[in-house]
């Protein structure tokens, strides 16, 4: 099944390393953040998984659950967690889905067969509390993701939901921001009352909104 930005994140009932979850229920009504990593016991899916356990703070403060996925066993999952903490320094905190019958990786098109047909690639979804999908990323297996990234991104959805701006290039929390195209002048002035820097008339920037 193709996703697109916007469309519900597919239900399913899944058996993790934190027992068997009804993925909607087990979200509700934090956003989420499922990826897929290739395989078990591989090295750069070693260094992902521990750097995402040490995020834990970063996505508890975003009211954000995390949730990792590959075509492995459960068992073999509990065994290379002990390496996780191991080398990383950071246990597994959240959890992993076993997908050994490939049912989530199908649904959420996870294998990209001119890749691998026997592995997942490393996608990842950024669900909303509504379960639409806002952000969807693919990786090749040989490349680790950026999380910091992932958390920049959720950054600037969970701002622009709330307010009527959008967030320019490589924008971190706590930048200037962009006014949405769509607003007119005098609706601005009463959302921003300290006035804004006029760029081009297409592009008005402003310090990033409280709350
Ligand atoms: C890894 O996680 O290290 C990995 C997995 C599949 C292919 C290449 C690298």
């Amino acid at each position: 099944m193709t996703l697109r930005l916007g469309d519900i994140a597919p239900d399913f009932t899944a058996v993790t390393t934190e027992g068997s979850i009804h993925f909607h229920e087990w979200l509700g009504s934090s956003w989420g953040v499922l990826f897929s990593h290739p395989k078990n016991y591989t090295p750069v899916c070693t260094t992902e998984l521990g750097y995402t356990a040490k995020l834990k703070p970063e996505f508890d403060k975003r009211n954000v659950k995390a949730i990792g996925l590959s075509v492995d066993k459960l068992e073999d999952h509990h065994g290379w967690s002990k390496d996780i903490e191991e080398t990383q320094g950071a246990a597994l905190n959240f959890p992993l889905i076993a997908d050994a019958d490939k049912k989530v990786s199908d649904l959420y098109d996870m294998i990209h067969p001119n890749a691998s047909d026997t592995f997942t690639v490393r996608s990842v979804f950024v669900i909303d509390p509504n379960k639409k999908v806002r952000l969807i990323l693919t990786y090749p297996a040989s490349t680790g993701r950026n999380f910091d990234e992932i958390l920049r991104v959720i950054d600037s959805l969970q701002l622009t939901d709330r307010h009527k701006v959008a967030t320019p290039v490589n924008w971190k929390h706590g930048e200037d921001v962009i006014i949405v195209p769509a607003l007119k002048n005098e609706d601005a002035a009463k959302l921003f009352p300290d006035g804004w820097k006029t760029v081009k008339p297409y592009l008005r920037v402003v310090p990033q909104p409280k709350g």
